[in-house]
Protein backbone atom coordinates (compact mmCIF):
# COMPACT_ATOMS: atom_id res chain seq x y z
CA UNK A 1 0.00 0.00 0.00
CA UNK A 2 1.01 3.37 -0.95
CA UNK A 3 -0.08 5.57 2.23
CA UNK A 4 -0.94 4.70 5.43
CA UNK A 5 -4.89 5.18 4.82
CA UNK A 6 -6.95 2.02 3.57
CA UNK A 7 -6.09 0.88 0.25
CA UNK A 8 -7.57 2.89 -2.58
CA UNK A 9 -9.06 1.06 -5.37
CA UNK A 10 -10.01 1.79 -8.38
CA UNK A 11 -13.19 -0.19 -10.30
CA UNK A 12 -14.01 -0.73 -13.83
CA UNK A 13 -17.07 -1.85 -15.10
CA UNK A 14 -18.10 -2.19 -18.89
CA UNK A 15 -20.24 -5.04 -19.17
CA UNK A 16 -22.88 -3.61 -20.96
CA UNK A 17 -23.87 0.35 -21.85
CA UNK A 18 -22.34 1.74 -18.86
CA UNK A 19 -18.95 2.68 -18.83
CA UNK A 20 -18.41 3.15 -14.76
CA UNK A 21 -15.56 4.34 -13.19
CA UNK A 22 -15.34 4.29 -9.56
CA UNK A 23 -12.91 4.79 -6.67
CA UNK A 24 -13.44 3.51 -3.54
CA UNK A 25 -11.27 3.89 -0.30
CA UNK A 26 -11.31 1.25 2.41
CA UNK A 27 -15.18 1.31 2.35
CA UNK A 28 -16.02 4.84 1.46
CA UNK A 29 -16.76 5.84 -1.95
CA UNK A 30 -14.72 8.79 -3.16
CA UNK A 31 -16.71 8.89 -7.26
CA UNK A 32 -18.42 7.20 -9.22
CA UNK A 33 -18.18 8.29 -12.90
CA UNK A 34 -20.50 6.70 -15.44
CA UNK A 35 -20.66 7.34 -19.08
CA UNK A 36 -23.58 5.48 -20.64
CA UNK A 37 -24.17 4.63 -24.22
CA UNK A 38 -27.97 4.12 -23.91
CA UNK A 39 -29.00 7.11 -25.87
CA UNK A 40 -27.21 5.51 -29.01
CA UNK A 41 -28.97 2.62 -27.93
CA UNK A 42 -32.60 3.91 -28.18
CA UNK A 43 -33.70 3.77 -31.24
CA UNK A 44 -32.87 0.12 -31.75
CA UNK A 45 -35.20 -0.84 -28.73
CA UNK A 46 -31.89 -2.56 -26.90
CA UNK A 47 -28.84 -2.57 -26.14
CA UNK A 48 -26.60 -3.18 -29.57
CA UNK A 49 -23.47 -5.15 -28.54
CA UNK A 50 -21.22 -4.02 -31.35
CA UNK A 51 -22.16 0.10 -30.69
CA UNK A 52 -21.69 -0.76 -26.69
CA UNK A 53 -17.71 -2.00 -26.95
CA UNK A 54 -17.23 1.24 -29.44
CA UNK A 55 -18.58 3.44 -26.84
CA UNK A 56 -16.49 1.79 -24.05
CA UNK A 57 -13.22 2.24 -26.10
CA UNK A 58 -13.99 6.00 -26.67
CA UNK A 59 -15.54 6.69 -23.32
CA UNK A 60 -12.61 4.69 -20.89
CA UNK A 61 -9.67 6.61 -21.09
CA UNK A 62 -11.84 10.25 -20.55
CA UNK A 63 -13.63 8.79 -17.82
CA UNK A 64 -10.99 7.34 -15.71
CA UNK A 65 -9.41 10.50 -15.78
CA UNK A 66 -12.83 12.65 -14.85
CA UNK A 67 -12.93 9.99 -12.20
CA UNK A 68 -9.30 10.89 -10.29
CA UNK A 69 -9.60 14.81 -11.16
CA UNK A 70 -13.23 14.51 -9.20
CA UNK A 71 -11.58 12.64 -6.13
CA UNK A 72 -8.74 14.82 -5.96
CA UNK A 73 -6.01 11.39 -6.72
CA UNK A 74 -3.52 10.41 -9.14
CA UNK A 75 -3.49 7.40 -10.72
CA UNK A 76 -0.17 6.56 -9.13
CA UNK A 77 -2.07 6.57 -5.59
CA UNK A 78 -4.06 3.32 -6.58
CA UNK A 79 -3.41 0.43 -4.31
CA UNK A 80 -5.46 -2.07 -6.50
CA UNK A 81 -7.26 -2.30 -9.63
CA UNK A 82 -10.96 -4.34 -9.88
CA UNK A 83 -12.83 -5.02 -13.10
CA UNK A 84 -15.40 -6.99 -14.49
CA UNK A 85 -14.62 -9.59 -15.70
CA UNK A 86 -18.14 -11.62 -16.59
CA UNK A 87 -21.13 -12.25 -17.58
CA UNK A 88 -21.71 -9.51 -20.01
CA UNK A 89 -21.47 -8.71 -23.59
CA UNK A 90 -18.12 -10.12 -24.97
CA UNK A 91 -16.83 -7.21 -26.57
CA UNK A 92 -17.70 -5.06 -24.41
CA UNK A 93 -16.06 -6.46 -21.45
CA UNK A 94 -13.06 -6.86 -23.33
CA UNK A 95 -12.46 -2.99 -23.48
CA UNK A 96 -12.87 -2.79 -19.72
CA UNK A 97 -10.77 -5.98 -18.65
CA UNK A 98 -7.84 -4.95 -21.52
CA UNK A 99 -8.08 -0.84 -20.02
CA UNK A 100 -7.27 -2.73 -16.51
CA UNK A 101 -5.11 -4.82 -16.96
CA UNK A 102 -2.88 -1.86 -18.75
CA UNK A 103 -3.23 0.05 -15.51
CA UNK A 104 -2.61 -2.39 -13.31
CA UNK A 105 0.64 -3.60 -15.14
CA UNK A 106 1.92 -0.11 -15.46
CA UNK A 107 1.06 1.07 -11.81
CA UNK A 108 2.66 -2.62 -10.35
CA UNK A 109 -0.73 -3.22 -8.24
CA UNK A 110 -2.91 -6.12 -7.82
CA UNK A 111 -5.59 -6.64 -10.01
CA UNK A 112 -9.26 -8.57 -9.47
CA UNK A 113 -11.26 -9.66 -12.51
CA UNK A 114 -14.26 -9.55 -10.29
CA UNK A 115 -17.85 -11.14 -11.09
CA UNK A 116 -20.65 -8.73 -12.24
CA UNK A 117 -23.50 -9.81 -10.18
CA UNK A 118 -21.19 -10.46 -7.24
CA UNK A 119 -20.28 -6.72 -7.69
CA UNK A 120 -24.25 -5.66 -7.52
CA UNK A 121 -23.93 -7.08 -4.09
CA UNK A 122 -21.21 -5.39 -2.99
CA UNK A 123 -22.09 -1.95 -3.71
CA UNK A 124 -24.12 -2.10 -0.57
CA UNK A 125 -21.43 -1.74 1.74
CA UNK A 126 -20.66 1.59 0.89
CA UNK A 127 -24.33 3.18 1.79
CA UNK A 128 -25.17 0.31 4.72
CA UNK A 129 -22.05 -1.03 5.81
CA UNK A 130 -21.10 -4.52 5.98
CA UNK A 131 -22.78 -7.01 4.52
CA UNK A 132 -24.77 -9.38 7.36
CA UNK A 133 -23.26 -13.27 6.75
CA UNK A 134 -25.12 -15.12 5.37
CA UNK A 135 -27.48 -11.95 3.00
CA UNK A 136 -30.17 -13.01 0.65
CA UNK A 137 -30.08 -11.01 -2.27
CA UNK A 138 -32.79 -10.68 -5.34
CA UNK A 139 -30.91 -9.15 -8.28
CA UNK A 140 -33.31 -7.66 -10.93
CA UNK A 141 -31.98 -5.68 -13.73
CA UNK A 142 -31.82 -5.87 -17.86
CA UNK A 143 -29.69 -8.68 -17.97
CA UNK A 144 -30.44 -10.52 -14.81
CA UNK A 145 -33.11 -11.63 -12.30
CA UNK A 146 -30.90 -14.13 -9.49
CA UNK A 147 -31.98 -14.91 -6.09
CA UNK A 148 -28.40 -15.23 -4.36
CA UNK A 149 -27.70 -16.80 -1.23
CA UNK A 150 -24.88 -14.41 -0.05
CA UNK A 151 -22.30 -16.40 3.04
CA UNK A 152 -19.13 -14.31 1.71
CA UNK A 153 -19.20 -11.78 -1.48
CA UNK A 154 -15.80 -12.42 -1.43
CA UNK A 155 -15.82 -16.02 -1.96
CA UNK A 156 -19.01 -17.77 -1.77
CA UNK A 157 -22.39 -17.02 -3.66
CA UNK A 158 -24.79 -19.16 -4.04
CA UNK A 159 -27.26 -19.24 -6.80
CA UNK A 160 -30.95 -20.51 -5.50
CA UNK A 161 -32.95 -19.17 -8.61
CA UNK A 162 -33.14 -17.51 -11.77
CA UNK A 163 -35.13 -16.41 -14.64
CA UNK A 164 -36.07 -19.40 -16.75
CA UNK A 165 -36.39 -16.68 -19.61
CA UNK A 166 -37.02 -12.67 -20.07
CA UNK A 167 -34.74 -11.23 -16.87
CA UNK A 168 -37.26 -8.88 -14.94
CA UNK A 169 -35.76 -5.52 -16.65
CA UNK A 170 -36.55 -6.68 -20.25
CA UNK A 171 -39.82 -7.46 -19.32
CA UNK A 172 -40.06 -3.85 -18.51
CA UNK A 173 -38.55 -2.77 -21.37
CA UNK A 174 -40.73 -5.10 -23.69
CA UNK A 175 -43.89 -4.02 -22.19
CA UNK A 176 -42.87 0.17 -22.11
CA UNK A 177 -42.22 -0.61 -25.80
CA UNK A 178 -45.63 -2.33 -26.54
CA UNK A 179 -47.64 0.58 -24.94
CA UNK A 180 -45.64 3.35 -27.04
CA UNK A 181 -43.02 4.37 -24.33
CA UNK A 182 -39.40 5.33 -24.86
CA UNK A 183 -36.53 3.17 -24.02
CA UNK A 184 -35.04 1.83 -21.44
CA UNK A 185 -39.07 1.33 -20.44
CA UNK A 186 -38.59 0.83 -16.67
CA UNK A 187 -38.47 4.01 -14.81
CA UNK A 188 -41.13 5.17 -17.75
CA UNK A 189 -43.44 2.15 -16.53
CA UNK A 190 -42.86 3.46 -12.98
CA UNK A 191 -43.62 6.64 -13.89
CA UNK A 192 -46.80 6.14 -15.75
CA UNK A 193 -47.89 3.45 -13.48
CA UNK A 194 -48.09 5.86 -10.59
CA UNK A 195 -51.82 7.26 -12.41
CA UNK A 196 -52.79 4.10 -12.76
CA UNK A 197 -54.89 1.31 -10.76
CA UNK A 198 -52.50 -1.71 -9.59
CA UNK A 199 -55.52 -4.32 -9.41
CA UNK A 200 -57.26 -2.91 -13.03
CA UNK A 201 -56.08 -6.01 -14.93
CA UNK A 202 -55.54 -9.60 -13.54
CA UNK A 203 -52.15 -10.60 -15.19
CA UNK A 204 -50.63 -13.58 -14.73
CA UNK A 205 -47.79 -14.00 -11.69
CA UNK A 206 -45.87 -17.28 -13.22
CA UNK A 207 -43.91 -20.11 -11.27
CA UNK A 208 -46.19 -19.39 -8.35
CA UNK A 209 -48.35 -22.42 -8.22
CA UNK A 210 -48.96 -25.69 -8.36
CA UNK A 211 -46.42 -27.91 -10.38
CA UNK A 212 -44.66 -24.93 -11.71
CA UNK A 213 -44.14 -23.64 -7.85
CA UNK A 214 -42.77 -26.89 -6.68
CA UNK A 215 -40.62 -27.68 -10.04
CA UNK A 216 -38.92 -23.83 -9.90
CA UNK A 217 -39.72 -22.53 -6.13
CA UNK A 218 -37.03 -19.39 -6.56
CA UNK A 219 -37.11 -19.00 -9.90
CA UNK A 220 -38.99 -16.56 -11.95
CA UNK A 221 -40.43 -16.26 -15.29
CA UNK A 222 -41.33 -12.86 -17.25
CA UNK A 223 -42.45 -13.82 -20.61
CA UNK A 224 -45.68 -15.42 -20.27
CA UNK A 225 -46.30 -12.15 -18.79
CA UNK A 226 -45.68 -10.14 -21.49
CA UNK A 227 -47.38 -12.38 -23.55
CA UNK A 228 -50.42 -11.95 -21.45
CA UNK A 229 -49.98 -8.09 -21.87
CA UNK A 230 -49.24 -7.66 -25.47
CA UNK A 231 -52.48 -10.24 -25.92
CA UNK A 232 -54.70 -8.02 -23.75
CA UNK A 233 -53.40 -4.84 -25.85
CA UNK A 234 -54.37 -6.27 -28.93
CA UNK A 235 -57.36 -7.11 -27.68
CA UNK A 236 -58.62 -3.80 -27.01
CA UNK A 237 -56.87 -2.54 -29.91
CA UNK A 238 -58.92 -4.75 -31.99
CA UNK A 239 -62.37 -3.50 -31.14
CA UNK A 240 -61.27 0.29 -31.34
CA UNK A 241 -61.02 0.86 -27.68
CA UNK A 242 -58.01 3.46 -26.43
CA UNK A 243 -55.87 1.24 -24.39
CA UNK A 244 -55.34 2.21 -20.28
CA UNK A 245 -51.87 2.60 -20.13
CA UNK A 246 -51.66 3.87 -16.66
CA UNK A 247 -53.65 0.48 -16.11
CA UNK A 248 -51.94 -1.83 -17.91
CA UNK A 249 -48.79 -0.37 -17.19
CA UNK A 250 -49.56 -0.16 -13.18
CA UNK A 251 -51.28 -4.16 -13.15
CA UNK A 252 -47.48 -5.36 -14.99
CA UNK A 253 -45.57 -3.68 -12.21
CA UNK A 254 -47.72 -5.19 -9.54
CA UNK A 255 -47.74 -8.70 -11.12
CA UNK A 256 -43.61 -8.57 -11.66
CA UNK A 257 -43.31 -6.74 -8.25
CA UNK A 258 -45.49 -9.39 -6.45
CA UNK A 259 -43.86 -12.19 -7.90
CA UNK A 260 -40.65 -11.11 -6.94
CA UNK A 261 -41.10 -9.78 -3.33
CA UNK A 262 -42.62 -13.37 -2.54
CA UNK A 263 -40.33 -15.92 -3.56
CA UNK A 264 -37.04 -13.49 -2.15
CA UNK A 265 -39.26 -13.65 1.24
CA UNK A 266 -39.95 -17.30 1.14
CA UNK A 267 -36.44 -17.70 0.06
CA UNK A 268 -35.28 -15.94 3.21
CA UNK A 269 -37.68 -17.76 5.47
CA UNK A 270 -36.52 -21.50 4.36
CA UNK A 271 -33.34 -20.51 4.33
CA UNK A 272 -32.94 -18.86 7.82
CA UNK A 273 -31.65 -16.02 6.15
CA UNK A 274 -32.98 -12.47 8.22
CA UNK A 275 -31.36 -9.78 5.84
CA UNK A 276 -32.38 -8.98 1.94
CA UNK A 277 -30.57 -6.85 -0.18
CA UNK A 278 -32.09 -5.82 -3.63
CA UNK A 279 -29.87 -4.81 -6.39
CA UNK A 280 -29.96 -4.21 -10.30
CA UNK A 281 -31.52 -1.38 -12.63
CA UNK A 282 -35.02 -2.59 -11.54
CA UNK A 283 -34.30 -2.22 -7.63
CA UNK A 284 -34.70 1.77 -8.73
CA UNK A 285 -38.45 0.80 -9.25
CA UNK A 286 -40.63 2.38 -6.47
CA UNK A 287 -43.57 0.29 -6.36
CA UNK A 288 -40.45 -2.45 -5.53
CA UNK A 289 -39.22 -0.91 -3.32
CA UNK A 290 -42.27 0.28 -1.29
CA UNK A 291 -43.56 -3.57 -1.38
CA UNK A 292 -40.54 -4.89 -0.13
CA UNK A 293 -40.40 -2.76 2.37
CA UNK A 294 -43.82 -3.63 3.65
CA UNK A 295 -43.79 -7.29 3.54
CA UNK A 296 -39.74 -7.21 4.85
CA UNK A 297 -41.39 -5.55 7.59
CA UNK A 298 -44.44 -8.28 8.16
CA UNK A 299 -42.20 -10.85 7.91
CA UNK A 300 -39.11 -9.67 10.54
CA UNK A 301 -36.58 -9.61 7.52
CA UNK A 302 -34.27 -6.37 7.41
CA UNK A 303 -34.20 -5.21 4.19
CA UNK A 304 -30.95 -2.99 2.05
CA UNK A 305 -31.55 -1.52 -1.34
CA UNK A 306 -28.92 0.68 -2.51
CA UNK A 307 -30.10 4.14 -3.93
CA UNK A 308 -30.79 4.10 -6.92
CA UNK A 309 -27.67 5.35 -9.16
CA UNK A 310 -26.01 2.60 -7.21
CA UNK A 311 -28.33 0.08 -8.29
CA UNK A 312 -27.75 0.34 -11.74
CA UNK A 313 -24.29 -0.59 -13.18
CA UNK A 314 -21.38 1.32 -12.05
CA UNK A 315 -17.99 1.28 -11.67
CA UNK A 316 -18.18 1.99 -7.97
CA UNK A 317 -19.81 -1.13 -7.04
CA UNK A 318 -16.64 -2.83 -8.87
CA UNK A 319 -14.37 -1.16 -6.90
CA UNK A 320 -16.68 -1.59 -3.62
CA UNK A 321 -16.02 -5.73 -4.34
CA UNK A 322 -12.08 -4.57 -5.19
CA UNK A 323 -11.98 -3.05 -1.70
CA UNK A 324 -13.58 -6.32 -0.05
CA UNK A 325 -11.41 -8.57 -1.40
CA UNK A 326 -8.22 -6.60 -0.84
CA UNK A 327 -9.47 -6.05 2.76
CA UNK A 328 -9.84 -10.00 2.94
CA UNK A 329 -6.11 -11.08 1.57
CA UNK A 330 -7.99 -12.55 -1.79
CA UNK A 331 -5.40 -13.57 -3.75
CA UNK A 332 -5.07 -11.44 -7.09
CA UNK A 333 -6.43 -12.59 -10.51
CA UNK A 334 -3.04 -12.97 -13.21
CA UNK A 335 -1.99 -10.96 -15.65
CA UNK A 336 -3.65 -13.43 -18.44
CA UNK A 337 -7.23 -12.54 -16.99
CA UNK A 338 -9.65 -12.93 -19.61
CA UNK A 339 -13.25 -11.78 -20.14
CA UNK A 340 -15.91 -14.32 -19.67
CA UNK A 341 -19.30 -13.56 -21.09
CA UNK A 342 -21.30 -16.29 -18.91
CA UNK A 343 -18.69 -15.99 -16.01
CA UNK A 344 -20.80 -18.29 -13.48
CA UNK A 345 -22.16 -16.32 -9.87
CA UNK A 346 -20.56 -19.08 -8.20
CA UNK A 347 -16.92 -17.73 -9.73
CA UNK A 348 -16.76 -14.48 -7.82
CA UNK A 349 -13.29 -13.66 -8.28
CA UNK A 350 -11.56 -14.61 -11.98
CA UNK A 351 -8.40 -15.94 -12.84
CA UNK A 352 -7.07 -16.96 -9.95
O1 LIG B 1 -28.62 -2.73 -13.88
P1 LIG B 1 -28.95 -2.04 -15.16
O2 LIG B 1 -28.60 -0.58 -15.30
O3 LIG B 1 -28.28 -2.72 -16.39
C1 LIG B 1 -28.31 -4.08 -16.63
O4 LIG B 1 -27.41 -4.80 -16.12
O5 LIG B 1 -29.26 -4.50 -17.32
O6 LIG B 1 -30.53 -2.25 -15.38
C2 LIG B 1 -31.22 -1.67 -16.47
C3 LIG B 1 -32.67 -2.16 -16.43
C4 LIG B 1 -33.50 -1.75 -17.63
O7 LIG B 1 -34.21 -2.87 -18.11
C5 LIG B 1 -34.44 -0.69 -17.08
O8 LIG B 1 -35.67 -0.63 -17.75
C6 LIG B 1 -34.60 -1.15 -15.65
O9 LIG B 1 -33.32 -1.61 -15.26
N1 LIG B 1 -35.03 -0.07 -14.76
C7 LIG B 1 -36.23 -0.06 -14.14
C8 LIG B 1 -36.32 1.17 -13.43
N2 LIG B 1 -35.14 1.86 -13.63
C9 LIG B 1 -34.37 1.07 -14.45
N3 LIG B 1 -37.22 -0.96 -14.12
C10 LIG B 1 -38.32 -0.66 -13.40
N4 LIG B 1 -38.47 0.49 -12.73
C11 LIG B 1 -37.51 1.43 -12.71
N5 LIG B 1 -37.68 2.57 -12.01
ZN1 LIG C 1 -25.92 -5.22 -13.84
Amino acid sequence: MKSSDSPLVLGIETSCDETGVGLVRGSTLLVDAVASSVDEHARFGGVVPEVASRAHLEAMVPTIERACTKAGVRLADVDAVAVTSGPGLAGALIVGVAAAKSLAYSLGVPLFGVNHLAAHVAVDTLEHGPLPEPAMALLVSGGHSSLLLVPDVTADVQPLGQTIDDAAGEAFDKVARLLGLPFPGGPHIDRVARDGDKVAIDFPRGLTSGRDMERHRYDVSFSGLKTAVARWVEAKEAVGEPVPVADVAASFQEAVVDVLTRKAILACTEQGVSDLLIGGGVAANSRLRAVAEERCAAAGIRLRVPRPGLCTDNGAMVAALGAQMVQRGREPSAPDLGADSSLPVTTVLAGT
